[in-house]
């Protein structure tokens, strides 16, 4: 490490990859949110949350499987030592609509009482299953409770929620990529798109 600073390695973006196998985008309509963008958006959240975490000591919470890349990310823009854990819910399944049923797959390793949780989160749809998280998490006594979501689709949301940190509002539309599934594929699209209406059909 001699001779390298860390600290400004984190200023480059990601590196995100242009060019993709025509296998893994012939299903894709459009890119609603770029690669870079998202890279930016990140940034920015992270050095919001640098600044309004600063002496605290940060406990980022994935919600897997969506939030696996937005995590990875997110975590390396934040400028504080922060640790790290994952939470496993299903709501979706295979389907593109919710059932409002959460189950949790796996729970958190850590002990959370006491703690400052980010809970960090790919997308807000209808907002049940944030809203299940919340309850849930809340009640093991964090000293605070916040979430970063990358996604949160305008007016559809079926439950009141405070999202602190958001990095696009987007139509209520179906999206994939960025860690976001249909059927268990696309999540590692570094962008954000719209599937073709024939490619539901398939899943
Ligand atoms: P909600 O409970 O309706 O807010 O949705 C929660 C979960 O459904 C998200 O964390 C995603 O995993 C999934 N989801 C919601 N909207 C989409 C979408 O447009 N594409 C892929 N997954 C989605
Ligand atoms: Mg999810």
């Amino acid at each position: 490490m001699e001779g390298r600073g860390a600290l400004s390695e984190i200023e480059d973006p990601v590196a995100v990859p242009t060019g993709h196998a025509e296998e893994l985008e012939k299903d894709i309509q459009r890119v609603l949110i770029t690669g870079t963008e998202i890279q930016d958006k990140l940034r920015e959240l992270g050095e919001a949350i640098t600044r309004d975490y600063a002496g605290h000591e940060l406990l980022l919470v994935g919600v897997l499987k969506g939030a696996f890349v937005m995590m990875a990310d997110l975590a390396r823009y934040i400028r504080l030592p922060v640790e790290t854990d994952f939470m496993a819910v299903a709501s979706y399944g295979a389907a593109t609509k919710t059932s409002g049923v959460v189950r949790i797959l796996k729970d958190l390793d850590h002990d959370v009482e006491g703690r400052d949780i980010l809970l960090v989160e790919d997308i807000v749809d209808s907002g049940l299953t944030l809203n299940y998280l919340l309850k849930n998490l809340r009640g093991r006594r964090p000293a605070s409770l916040e979430v970063c979501a990358l996604l949160k689709k305008t007016g559809i949301q079926r439950v009141h929620l405070d999202v602190k940190y958001v990095g696009f509002e987007i139509p209520p539309d179906f999206v994939v990529g960025y860690g976001l599934d249909f059927g268990e594929k696309f999540r590692n699209l570094p962008y954000i798109a719209t599937l073709k209406p024939e490619a539901y059909g398939e899943a």
